[in-house]
């Protein structure tokens, strides 16, 4: 029996809609296993501007170094997309909260559920069995170095990629762990071709790497990696690279997950952790009720396994979701070609099924 506080920033667009789902089967799990979870709800980034004007409210930052997970639904609006001028933006608060809460290991499962073989734009044969671990560097890089700035006449633009060999040190190490659990292979991603960064990045791996003399290393040209990626992705096993490497590969692996509704991570440092799904506010479907609730679904499932030891609970999760894909329900950004009309889901329904197939399994338990 355990007893938990978790801050749930929902954020905005789709957000809100997938948190609320996620947090529905927390509870049930937890009634279903003893545990009690608190829920503590935080603004951040468009709401909390409207509501107070700062993405990121001093008051959230000091519930989050309170709690002992932390559930993110999705920052964004498009009204600054098109407005470079804008001095005030949700992703800063979400870029601050990773800064303030050092979460500086990302990590983004790609696995494919089997049912969802054919809902992938990529051929079932080449993603059959596909589990890659990403770890990506979340508090450093290109998106926090210094000096970034506009030039005076607005005719010039910097940022500045950098990184130290502790930065680099601290996910290497956890890359490495990661792999002595799975099948030992980690595959460092970078332009070191090109970048004096990288070829810190490259050669500060290689020294951790003499740590992990069981784990196979190799390195990959970023370019490389993301024509590999689709090319054979059953090749990795775990990937670790930078901030923006990591941001845009891990886009390019959700599809081998079939949408980026299917897709979980987990931010850690040394505290308290992030969980939140990779997809974005999704404005185009927000608050039309459609979004897919499954990527928020296994963040839950992850904080359950990674922050607080529950792996039989994260698989029931897991296996929930799988039983319902097998049944053939699905939410529409992986609906596919001819899937019949009683088969599509909204958020609700789609979430209202994991609970479902999670109440099934504790009857035939008992
Ligand atoms: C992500 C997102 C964020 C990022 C944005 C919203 C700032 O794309 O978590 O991958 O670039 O890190
Ligand atoms: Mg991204």
């Amino acid at each position: 029996m355990m007893q938990k506080k978790i801050v749930v920033i929902a954020g905005d667009g789709i957000g809100q809609e997938v948190t609320r789902c996620a947090q529905d089967v927390l509870k049930l799990i937890g009634a279903q296993h003893g545990h009690q979870f608190e829920f503590d709800q935080a603004l951040m980034g468009h709401v909390a501007i409207e509501a107070t004007g700062d993405p990121l409210p001093a008051e959230t930052l000091e519930k989050c170094s309170q709690a002992d997970a932390i559930l993110l639904g999705a920052v964004g609006h498009p009204m600054y997309d098109n407005n470079p001028g804008a001095k005030v933006r949700p992703e800063q608060g979400l870029l601050k909260l990773r800064k303030s809460l050092e979460l500086f290991a990302n990590i983004r499962p790609i696995k494919l559920f089997d049912d969802l073989l054919d809902s992938s734009s990529l051929k079932p044969e080449i993603l059959q069995g596909v589990d890659i671990l990403f770890f990506r560097e979340l508090t450093s890089g290109i998106y926090f170095g210094s000096p970034r700035e506009r030039s005076a006449n607005g005719e010039e633009a910097i940022d500045t990629l950098r990184y130290t060999k502790d930065e680099v040190r601290r996910i290497a190490h956890k890359a490495f762990k990661a792999a002595m659990t799975r099948r030992k292979m980690v595959c460092s991603v970078d332009k070191a071709n090109v970048l004096e960064s990288s070829r810190l990045w490259r050669e500060t791996v290689n020294e951790v790497a003499k740590e992990y003399p069981e784990v196979s290393l190799t390195h990959m040209f970023v370019d490389n990696a993301s024509m590999q990626l689709i090319r054979d992705p059953r090749q990795f096993d775990v990937v670790l690279t930078g901030n923006m490497f990591g941001d845009i590969l891990t886009d390019e692996a959700s599809q081998i997950a079939g949408s980026m509704g299917m897709l979980a991570s987990a931010s850690t440092g040394t505290q308290t952790s992030v969980y939140e799904p990779i997809h974005g506010s999704a404005p185009d479907i927000a608050g039309k009720g459609i979004a897919n609730p499954l990527a928020a679904i296994l963040s839950v499932a992850l904080m359950l396994d990674l922050s607080f030891g529950l792996k039989e609970e994260a698989q029931q999760i897991e296996q929930a979701i799988d039983e319902v894909l097998r049944s053939g329900y699905r939410t529409i950004d992986i609906a596919g070609e001819g899937l019949p009309e009683d088969k599509l889901l909204n958020t609700q329904q789609m979430s209202e099924q994991v609970q479902q197939a999670l109440k099934a399994k504790l009857t035939l338990k008992s």
